[in-house]
């Protein structure tokens, strides 16, 4: 991944809207030149999500193709939706009726259709099902996706359980695969993305900036904030998943360390926990020392969140 350049791959999103896609999808558009958005199950149904993709574009007047993937994770055990982001997926707005229908191809031949044209990048923001299924069809696809750059996965505290994160937790077979894929990856997890909040305040200047889609936005962030407070008494609605763009457009918003992470699957306690281990330990050294494995994840561990929300909020009303 190039440092201070905007990515010259082409680039697909795969997302589960939810209030905090919709945003970054809105930023990812604005920013850079997106080849297609794949839909997942995740934040409501598949059918829900991609119905909710297909209105954020018609609303902002974009015309991406979007390909519906997955609509269960690798273990067929599907995952309560949760009502954090409604009924709906996204409520709290009026959304304009999709203008136009899911391609005919699925997220699964989308990725594999556009990494075979030429490198790819991926912005995952949902659970890592449809990437996953890619890499077990084809595994030569590891040598073209250039880098992947998820929101998943937490250094501390998780949201769907103590530990776990929901992108992860929904599908840990499918995080593992990915995680063990080789491909270059950046992780923006809980750690930062709750530093990066939508309150109140926040939403004043969302309105500020005036503009159909700020006050659309605003009220969806109105309701996410409400569930916000209510599921999880935070003071204010996280906006995640733009984690896993701005590093693409504003790299100096967000930053990283190296380390090994591994998805822990079959902990009583701990399955979809990202087991991230910063230590760098060389040796074996004594019997109670496990030593370090080759770091294969650029972990986010700060950010400027006030900046990041700022920077979102301005691509929304810039449609
Ligand atoms: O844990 C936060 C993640 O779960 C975000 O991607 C949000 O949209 C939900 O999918
Ligand atoms: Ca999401």
């Amino acid at each position: 991944m190039r440092e201070n350049d905007l990515p010259t791959e082409r680039i697909l999103i795969d997302c589960d809207p939810g209030h905090d896609d919709a945003a970054a999808i809105l930023y990812a558009a604005r920013h850079l030149d997106l080849a297609g958005i794949t839909t997942v199950f995740g934040n409501n149904s598949l059918e829900a999500t991609t119905r909710n993709a297909l209105s954020v574009l018609a609303l902002a007047g974009l015309d991406i193709p979007v390909h519906m993937g997955a609509g269960r994770p690798l273990s067929g055990v599907e995952m309560p939706a949760g009502d954090l982001h409604g009924k709906t997926g996204l409520d709290g707005a009026a959304l304009p009726e999709p203008v136009t229908s899911p391609h005919a191809l699925s997220a699964g031949e989308a990725i594999l259709r556009h990494a075979e044209a030429g490198p790819l990048g991926i912005i995952a923001l949902g659970p890592l099902t449809n990437l996953a299924q890619a890499l077990e069809v084809n595994s030569g696809l590891t040598e073209r996706i250039a880098w992947i750059s998820l929101m998943g996965g937490t250094t501390g505290v998780g949201n769907s359980t103590s530990v776990a994160e929901f992108n992860i937790y929904c599908d840990p077979e499918a995080a593992d695969i990915v995680f063990r894929s080789g491909l270059p990856i950046r992780m923006a997890g809980l750690n930062v993305t709750r530093q990066v909040g939508v309150g109140e305040e926040e939403i004043v200047y969302l309105r500020s900036l005036g503009g159909r889609l700020s006050t659309t936005f605003a009220g969806l962030f109105e309701f996410y904030l409400e569930r916000s407070r209510t599921i999880f008494r935070l003071q204010k609605a996280s906006l995640h998943d733009a984690c896993a763009v701005v590093p693409l457009v504003h790299p100096d918003l967000i930053g990283f360390r190296k380390a090994n992470v591994v998805i822990e699957l079959v902990g009583r306690h701990t399955r979809g926990m990202t087991v991230c281990d910063f230590r760098g330990v060389a040796l074996k050294d004594l019997q109670a020392i496990t030593r370090s494995q080759e770091s294969n994840v650029e972990v986010a561990v700060e950010v400027n969140g006030e900046k990041v929300v700022r920077k979102v909020f301005e691509a929304i009303a810039s449609f």
